[in-house]
């Protein structure tokens, strides 16, 4: 069971984090140049869904056959994932088969369950807690456009939800400071914000928020699996809208990013995607490069192991 999992920032160390960042940009160069990379050849991905996706999905399969290997999607409402088998019994099986396993669920404790079980690399494709993929892609588009993030300040605007989660990991990992600026009673989780320590700021208005900071970032106000409370959430985020006008409060050279699926005339206004100031375009398309990066990563050091 020596294999290494990536369910959340903290499963690597800051200069495993700046190291996959790195390699992220020199992979997406490389696809740029037409070269053809393939480490992973004959190597499977298994990607575990029980939530929808359109980036995950395809970004993790994409990458799987530009690394030269493959990817199999497996729905809970075809395997016996979905009719009671226990997850340790599945991880066994599955990671006997596979090289690799990617996981979309509700609630974190399956990805740490599943894990506990797994031969193989587990990835968190996103759970109710955390969407460490996605901040990986965040942090490389900052990268990409202004250099270091170190030091820096990044505002979170809206719900205190899973990505706010991993926002917190990463003011830890990559050094930055953060304000969150959210309705009472939707702060992140509070051993989010014990790990975060001085380093993150929580406020209601978010303008305060968002005064000076180099990175601001926002995401839907219902979260996938809270679509009932979507009505009553509206009302109350409504003054958590990114707008450009909020916007123009932060640094000259701000970028805004989005990990998607937006919804325009919600958290942001109808014309903020195409603000040139946001780079939720390159984001997403940096979800594939950075996770080819961890698929070699992990991948390579298991097999190592
Ligand atoms: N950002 C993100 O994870 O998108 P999907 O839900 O489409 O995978
Ligand atoms: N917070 C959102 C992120 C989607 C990528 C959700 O969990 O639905």
């Amino acid at each position: 069971m020596s294999a290494r999992h990536f369910l959340s920032l903290m499963d690597c160390t800051p200069a495993e984090l700046h190291g996959l960042v790195r390699r992220a940009i020199e992979l997406k160069d490389l696809r740029r140049q037409g070269v053809l990379y393939e480490p992973l050849k004959g190597r499977i991905l298994g990607m575990i869904f029980e939530k929808a996706s359109t980036r995950t999905r395809l970004s993790f399969e994409a990458g799987m056959i530009q690394l030269g290997g493959q990817a199999i999607f497996l729905s809970p409402r075809d395997t016996q994932l979905g009719r009671g088998e226990p997850l340790s019994d599945s991880a066994i099986v599955m990671s006997r088969m596979l090289d690799a396993v990617m996981i979309r669920t509700f609630a974190h404790s399956t990805l740490t369950e599943f894990a506990a079980y797994s031969s193989v690399p587990v990835i968190n494709g996103l759970s109710d807690d955390l969407h460490p993929c996605q901040l990986m892609a965040d942090m490389q588009t900052f990268q990409e456009a202004r250099g270091s993030i170190a030091g820096k300040t990044v505002a979170w605007i809206g719900d205190g939800n899973n990505m706010c989660n991993s926002y917190l990991e990463a003011a830890v990992q990559f050094d930055f400071q953060i304000r969150v600026a959210c309705p009472a009673g939707f702060e992140p989780k509070s051993e989010f914000i014990a790990l975060a320590g001085d380093r993150l700021q929580i406020v209601r208005d978010p303008r305060e928020a968002v005064a000076g900071a180099h990175l601001v970032s926002t995401d839907v106000w219902a979260s996938m699996g809270q679509e009932e409370e979507a009505q009553q959430r509206a009302e109350l985020f409504r003054p958590y809208q990114v707008s450009r006008a909020l916007l123009d409060q932060a640094a000259h050279d701000v970028i805004f990013l989005h990990c998607l699926p937006a919804h325009r005339g919600e958290e942001i206004s109808h014309d903020l995607l195409d603000d040139p100031r946001s780079l939720a375009w390159d984001q997403a398309e940096n979800r594939m490069h950075v996770q080819k990066a961890l698929l070699e990563f992990l991948v390579m050091h298991a097999q190592q192991a």
